[in-house]
């Protein structure tokens, strides 16, 4: 359940600027397999957008990601498929009204990979298992905190933290 943690399972990072919160996750994005459902959480301008644009950057080698957030959705195809859903418009929608407009719960197969900013709006139509990242403004720079729910998660958070400090930790 919800409070069994393994020493793999949460990693807080704080990111000075933007480029740093893009580099943190294009090195993320070396580890996708597939399949991953990353889910942003936290206020206007923490962070989320900035951050899908690092996954855009890491999977295709593209330099810009607009923000879906006129859209909804939109895939950008690479290594992986990445679709980068903003769920903001969405707020007080009902979960069956939103899954019949978009069908949010179909998406994501073994080759493609669905991050989504507020995703606290469509919380009921998430999978279970999930990496969530929460987005704070700190005086300088974001906080990032991240939790991994699931045992791929937690090997997928383990080999991101790797990357920044080495196998020992
Ligand atoms: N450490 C940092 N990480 C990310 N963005 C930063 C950081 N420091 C400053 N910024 C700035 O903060 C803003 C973050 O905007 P971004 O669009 O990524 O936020 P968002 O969470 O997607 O907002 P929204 O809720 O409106 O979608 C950008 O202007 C970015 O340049
Ligand atoms: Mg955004």
């Amino acid at each position: 359940m919800a409070n069994r943690m393994s020493p793999f399972a949460q990693w807080t990072i704080t990111t000075q600027t933007a480029a740093e919160t893009e580099f943190v996750a294009s090195q993320l994005s070396r580890y996708l397999e597939g399949g991953e459902w990353l889910t942003l959480f936290g206020e206007l301008g923490s962070g989320k957008t900035t951050f899908a644009r690092g996954l855009v950057m890491g999977l295709t080698g593209q330099k810009t990601a607009i923000s879906p957030t006129f859209l909804l959705v939109k895939g950008y195809l690479g290594r992986l498929t990445l679709l980068h859903i903003d769920a903001y418009r969405l707020e007080g929608m009902a979960p069956e009204e939103i899954d019949r407009q978009i069908g949010l719960r179909d998406f994501g197969d073994r080759h493609s990979v669905v991050v989504i900013e507020w995703a606290d709006r469509v919380l009921p139509l998430l999978p279970q298992e999930r990496l969530e990242v929460y987005f704070e403004h700190l005086p300088e720079g974001r906080s990032l905190r991240i939790r991994a729910i699931g045992a791929k998660y937690e090997r997928l958070l383990q080999r991101w933290k790797e990357s920044f400090y080495g196998k020992s930790t």
